[in-house]
């Protein structure tokens, strides 16, 4: 028997550290097994790549193609050595961004091409896809506002505004496409937002 695969995505500040927590507790109070990740990283070797990603360097700039690849390096890292050994376990796996925070980032934000997306895809992941993705949908404005609360911006959030309203629409297209994308309004405060994805995910157990 296979575990569930759950992931949560949205722009900075949307709520996705906030929201899983609450799932966790959920999760434990319903005595489901379960472990939790984050994207990019997650293992040793992936959390590496993750320090690469996330971290600005003035001296050199990471191109947009390393960015892709190394996104898709550490997701695959984390795919076979963690997440698929946990679901054949029968375990949920609940991980803080992953897929398609690429359709998002790298090709709403970034503007890479998604045949190109999709090729790199297909070596990663293959045909390996989310059971459930949540998408916290929220204003960039005030997600940025949420977050700079929390301190010291990284990489992508030091990014400007333009770039989070491509990142938000690419997010809401792919949501009409792919059916496993259930998009939750995260301008609504903590409680309201934890009961939306409750919902969503009783409907899939
Ligand atoms: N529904 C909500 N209403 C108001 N504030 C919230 C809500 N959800 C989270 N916050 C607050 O907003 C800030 C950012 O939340 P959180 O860290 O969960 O976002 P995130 O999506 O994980 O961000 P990042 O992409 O940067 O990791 C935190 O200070 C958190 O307490
Ligand atoms: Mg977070």
């Amino acid at each position: 028997m296979s575990g569930l695969f759950i992931t949560f995505e949205g722009t900075e500040g949307a709520g996705k550290s906030t929201l899983i927590k609450e799932i966790e507790r959920w999760l434990r109070e319903k005595e489901i097994d379960f472990v939790s990740v984050r994207e990019p990283g997650g293992t040793v070797l992936a959390e590496k790549m993750r320090a690469i990603l996330k971290t600005p360097s003035p001296e050199e700039k990471l191109c947009d193609k390393s960015e892709l690849l190394l996104m898709y390096a550490a997701r695959a890292q984390l795919v076979e050595t963690l997440i698929k050994p946990a679901l054949a376990q029968g375990k949920c796996v609940i991980c803080d961004r992953h897929d398609l925070s690429t359709v998002a980032y790298q090709g709403g934000g970034r503007g890479l091409p998604m045949d190109e997306i999709d090729a790199v895809r297909n070596v990663a992941l293959g045909k390996f896809r989310p059971d459930l993705t949540l998408l916290l949908d929220i204003d960039p404005k005030l997600g940025m506002q949420r977050a700079r609360s929390r301190g010291v911006l990284d990489r992508f959030e030091l990014e400007q505004l333009s770039f989070f309203e491509r990142v938000r629409k690419a997010y809401l297209d792919a949501a009409k496409r792919l059916p496993y994308i259930k998009v939750i309004d995260a301008s609504k405060n903590v409680d309201e937002v934890r009961l939306a994805a409750i919902s969503a995910l009783e409907d899939l157990l």
